[in-house]
C-alpha cells in the first residue's frame, strides 16, 4: 500500500457548537488529497490542513462536470471509540460511478485505510449527540486545463469532514413530499445510477418548485413513462402497503443506496416480505384510498431514515399514517442508527472499528 504522508495543521480551528450542528457547514482541521496522472496512476496520498483549491479557470471539471463523490459517517460510541458505518460499500460505489464518468478507480481498501487515518485524526470533531455525525464526503474531480470535451488524464481525489447534524429540519418527523411530473432526474443509460454532480444540477430546478409550494424534497417518477416512482432527492424510497415493503428495483436510472440495501437486509432479517420492483404512482394511490397504505418512509446517508407524512401527487393529497412515523419505519430507524452508534449490537457486521 502506498504511505500516506501526513502534515498536521499548526492552528486548529474553533469547534463549532457541537448541541446545535447545522448539515454540511463547518469542516475539520484535516482533509486527504489524492492525484492521478495518465501513466502513472494514483499517486502522492496525503493528510494536510483543510485548503483552498487553487485551479485554473480553464479546469476541465468546471465545464465537463466529470466528478464523483460519496456520503458516509463516522460516530462515536459511549466508550469513545470510532465506528464507521460500511466504508468499503461507499468506496465501491464511488467506483462504480467514476466507471460512468469515466474517472480511474481507487484501491478500496486504500481509501478505508485513508479514511481511518484522517477520520482518527479528526476524532475530537466526532459528535456525539443524538442524531449528529461526523459526515464524510470523498469525491473526484478532473484537474486537466483543457476545453474540449474527452475524458481527462488528471485527477484529484479528496476526503472532507464536516460535522452535523440532521439534514431535514423535520430531524426524524415525517416531511412533506412533492411528486414531480414535469421535470426528469435522470434515464435508463444515463447516470442516474452514479454519484456525480449532474444528477444533483438537474434536480435543482424541481426542488425549489417543491420548496415554494411548502414541501421538503421532491419524488421523481421514471423520465419516459412519469408513471413509475424512483427515487426522492436525496434518499431511496418504501412503501408500506398492506404489510407488504416495496422498494423501486435498482434500474439504472436509481442510486443504490448503501442505506436501502442495509434496511432492506435488516427487515427480512425480522421476517418483513421486502419487494425490489416497478411500482407506479398510481399503484400507491390506490393503496392510499383502498386504505392499504400504512407507511412511506426514505433512507439515505444524511437523511438516515426519513418518514414521509404526506405526498402530494397533481391534485391528490396524501396524508400517510396519520403524518405519524409508522413502527416499520422506527424498527428500520432505531435498529440502523443503534448500529451506527453503538447502541445496538452489530450483528450484521457493517460497522468498522477505527481503534
Ligand atoms: C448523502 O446522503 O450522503 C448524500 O450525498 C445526499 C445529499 C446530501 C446530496
Amino acid at each position: 500500500m502506498m504511505e500516506i504522508k501526513v502534515e498536521l495543521a499548526k492552528e486548529l480551528k474553533e469547534k463549532p457548537d457541537m448541541s446545535n450542528l447545522p448539515f454540511g457547514v463547518y469542516y475539520t482541521d484535516h482533509m486527504f488529497e489524492m492525484d492521478y496522472t495518465a501513466g502513472i496512476g494514483w499517486h502522492d496520498p496525503r493528510i494536510v490542513p483543510y485548503h483552498k483549491i487553487e485551479m485554473e479557470p480553464a479546469s476541465m471539471i468546471f465545464h465537463y462536470g466529470q466528478s464523483t463523490f460519496e456520503g458516509l459517517k463516522a460516530y462515536k460510541d459511549a466508550e469513545g471509540h470510532i465506528r464507521l458505518f460500511r466504508p468499503e460499500q461507499n468506496f465501491t460505489r464511488l467506483n462504480l460511478s467514476n466507471d460512468r464518468l469515466v474517472i480511474p478507480n481507487l484501491d478500496v481498501d486504500f481509501c478505508v485505510e485513508a479514511l481511518k487515518k484522517l477520520v482518527e485524526i479528526e476524532k475530537d470533531w466526532i459528535p456525539t449527540g443524538e442524531g449528529t455525525s461526523l459526515y464524510v464526503r470523498p469525491f473526484c474531480m478532473a484537474t486537466d486545463v483543457h476545453v474540449g470535451v474527452h475524458p481527462a488524464r488528471t485527477y484529484k481525489f479528496m476526503i472532507i469532514l464536516s460535522p452535523v447534524g440532521s439534514y431535514y429540519k423535520e430531524g426524524i418527523n415525517p416531511v412533506k413530499i412533492y411528486v414531480e411530473d414535469e421535470y426528469c432526474r435522470a434515464v435508463k443509460g444515463g447516470m442516474g445510477f452514479a454519484k456525480t454532480a449532474g444528477n444533483y444540477a438537474a434536480s435543482l430546478i424541481a426542488q425549489e418548485k417543491a420548496e415554494k409550494l411548502g414541501y421538503t424534497q421532491v419524488l421523481w417518477l421514471d423520465g419516459v413513462e412519469k408513471k413509475y416512482i424512483e427515487e426522492v432527492g436525496t434518499m431511496n424510497i418504501f412503501f408500506v402497503i398492506d404489510g407488504e415493503i416495496i422498494t423501486p428495483a435498482l434500474n439504472g436510472s436509481i442510486l443504490g443506496g448503501i442505506t436501502r440495501k442495509s434496511a432492506i437486509e435488516l427487515l427480512k432479517d425480522n421476517g418483513y416480505t421486502v419487494t425490489e420492483r416497478k411500482i407506479s404512482i398510481q399503484e400507491v394511490y390506490e393503496a392510499y384510498e383502498s386504505g392499504k397504505l400504512n407507511e412511506i418512509f426514505g433512507t439515505g446517508t444524511a437523511a438516515v431514515i426519513s418518514p414521509v407524512g404526506e405526498l402530494i401527487w397533481e391534485d391528490k393529497h396524501m396524508v400517510v399514517n396519520g403524518g405519524e412515523i409508522g413502527p416499520v419505519s422506527h424498527l428500520v430507524y432505531d435498529t440502523i442508527t443503534g448500529i451506527q452508534s453503538g447502541k445496538v449490537e452489530d450483528k450484521y457486521n457493517w460497522v468498522t472499528n477505527v481503534r
